[in-house]
C-alpha cells in the first residue's frame, strides 16, 4: 500500500467541461424549466409541486448540470432519459443558467 490511486477523470469534470456556461440562452432555458421542470419544483423553484424540492438555495453550477443530466433517486434524468428524447447538452446549459441567474441563492 504506497498510498496513491489511479485518478480517473471524473465524469462530472468531463461533463462541464463539454458544457460552457458562457453564451447561455437565458430565455430558452426558461421556457425549458416551464416545460420540464415546474411541475416538480413549481413555477418559480419553490418547491412543493410533485415532490421537487425547492430550488431557491445554494446550488453549484457542476451539481447542477450532473442532476439534470443523470437524475436522482427520484428525480428523472434529462440527459439520459429511460424514455422520450433527451435534452441536448446546450439545453441542459440553458436550463441551469437560467436557475443560477434566477432562482438559486448561490451568494
Ligand atoms: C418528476 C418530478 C421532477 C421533475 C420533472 C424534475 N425534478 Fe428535479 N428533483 C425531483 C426530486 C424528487 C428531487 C429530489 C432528489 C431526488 O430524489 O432525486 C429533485 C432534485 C433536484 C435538484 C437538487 C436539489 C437539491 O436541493 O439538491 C435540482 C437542482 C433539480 N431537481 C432540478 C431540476 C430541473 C432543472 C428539472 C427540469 C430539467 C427537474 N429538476 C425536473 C423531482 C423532479
Amino acid at each position: 500500500m504506497d498510498g496513491t490511486l489511479d485518478q480517473a477523470p471524473s465524469p462530472l469534470h468531463t461533463i462541464v467541461a463539454d458544457i460552457d456556461l458562457e453564451g447561455a440562452n437565458v430565455e430558452a432555458g426558461a421556457e425549458l424549466f416551464a416545460r420540464n421542470c415546474a411541475q416538480c419544483h413549481g413555477s418559480s423553484g419553490e418547491g412543493g409541486h410533485g415532490g421537487g424540492p425547492t430550488l431557491t438555495k445554494h446550488l453549484e453550477a457542476v451539481y447542477l448540470v450532473s442532476i439534470v443530466t443523470n437524475g436522482g433517486a427520484d428525480m428523472p434524468a434529462f440527459g439520459t432519459p429511460k424514455t422520450g428524447d433527451p435534452l441536448a447538452a446546450n439545453e441542459i446549459r440553458d436550463i441551469v443558467v437560467y436557475l443560477l441567474e434566477n432562482i438559486t441563492q448561490n451568494n
